[in-house]
Order: structure tokens, then C-alpha cells, then sequence
């Protein structure tokens, strides 16, 4: 493929296409073990997780039903205001259900920490957190991952359903910007 306007913009990449689908299906294949025959709720935060979502969902041929929520904790910047927002609430009862919350991006924790208690409050039976990416070292909130797919560096990522100000969302690989594109 030619390298795009986007492509051009990237100062590195950390993951590629292939490593991360190699790791998606891992991911899938020890989420088949842990839920084979439980009917779990997989249930993906918007807008970041739309890719991962339909990836991880077809790695895991189990038994079960999709769901989205949308929240809001950015002003187009790179960094969390702690403020977490649902824009887009869910469309059905949770009471009882085994959740897979399926996110891109753990950072320092505020949407997951407030998520995993609005789905407990919902009357989740157990909300299991997979996330694709972690950035452990910039946690605020104490919340962990029980499955992540690669551990990165404290960088602001792009690429593969994750944001720069709505942008690169579209790249099938996870990078680095070039610092002048944030001066823009
Ligand atoms: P947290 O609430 O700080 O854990 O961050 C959660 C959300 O912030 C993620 O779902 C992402 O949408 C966004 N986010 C955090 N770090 C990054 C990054 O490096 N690149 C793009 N989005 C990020
Ligand atoms: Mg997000």
C-alpha cells in the first residue's frame, strides 16, 4: 500500500499489523478457555475500542452478545481531565451478565475505574477488563487489566481505533507521532 499523508506523520511504530493481530488471537484463544459455555456480554467502550471490538470478537468464537458503551474524558488533548462522561449509554439490562469490557487503552485509570462500578451498580454478575493497551506507569486510579495485549511506554499512542484530536484513528498500526504534528 502507499504510504499516506497519515503514514508520514508517524515518528515510530510500535506495533504492527501482524504483531497485533498475532496477539489478538492469542487473546481470543484464552478468552475462549476462560468463557466457553458462559454466554458472556462483550461490551466495548467507544469510540477507541471499534477496531479491537471487531477483531477480538471474531478471535473468540464463543457463545454471546455485543454491547457499546460511550464516554468522554479528553478535550482533544493527550491527557485525562479525571472527568469520566457517558455519551452514549447502554441499550440494555446488565443485571447478572458476565461482562467483557473491552477497551483500548488503559492509562491512568479513571474511565475504567468508574466503568467497572457503573457496570457492578448495573448488576453485573463480574466484569472482566481486556484491554489492548496498557500504560501502567501512568495509573492514578487503582485498576488493573486482567488481560492486555502489549504494554507500552509513557507515549502518546495512535493508531489502530485510538485518537489523536479524532484523528488516526484509521491506521492499522499502533505509533508514535512526530512532535511537530501536536504544534500544529
Ligand atoms: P484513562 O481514563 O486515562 O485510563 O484513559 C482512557 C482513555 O483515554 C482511553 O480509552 C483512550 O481513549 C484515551 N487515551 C489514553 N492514553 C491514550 C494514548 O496514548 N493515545 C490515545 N488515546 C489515549
Ligand atoms: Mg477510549
Amino acid at each position: 500500500m502507499a504510504k499516506s499523508m497519515m503514514d508520514r506523520d508517524m515518528l515510530k511504530v510500535l506495533y504492527s499489523e501482524e504483531q497485533i493481530k498475532a496477539r489478538i488471537q492469542e487473546m481470543g484463544d484464552e478468552l475462549y478457555e476462560q468463557f466457553k459455555d458462559r454466554n458472556p456480554l462483550f461490551l466495548g467502550v467507544l469510540k477507541g475500542s471499534f477496531i479491537f471490538m471487531a477483531d477480538i470478537v471474531r478471535a473468540c468464537q464463543i457463545k454471546s452478545d455485543i454491547e457499546f458503551i460511550a464516554v468522554s474524558s479528553y478535550q482533544n488533548g493527550t491527557s485525562s481531565s479525571g472527568v469520566v462522561q457517558i455519551t452514549h449509554d447502554l441499550q440494555q439490562d446488565i443485571t447478572d451478565r458476565e461482562i467483557i469490557v473491552i477497551e483500548d487503552i488503559l492509562d491512568s485509570g479513571n474511565t475504567l475505574y468508574f466503568l467497572k462500578n457503573y457496570f457492578m451498580t448495573k448488576g453485573a454478575k463480574s466484569v472482566t477488563v481486556v484491554t489492548l493497551l496498557d500504560k501502567p506507569s501512568r495509573r492514578v486510579k487503582p485498576v488493573k487489566a486482567d488481560m492486555a495485549g502489549f504494554e507500552v511506554p509513557d507515549e502518546f499512542v495512535v493508531g489502530y481505533g485510538l485518537d489523536y484530536a479524532q484523528q488516526y484513528r484509521n491506521m492499522p498500526y499502533i505509533g508514535v507521532l512526530k512532535p511537530e504534528v501536536y504544534s500544529k
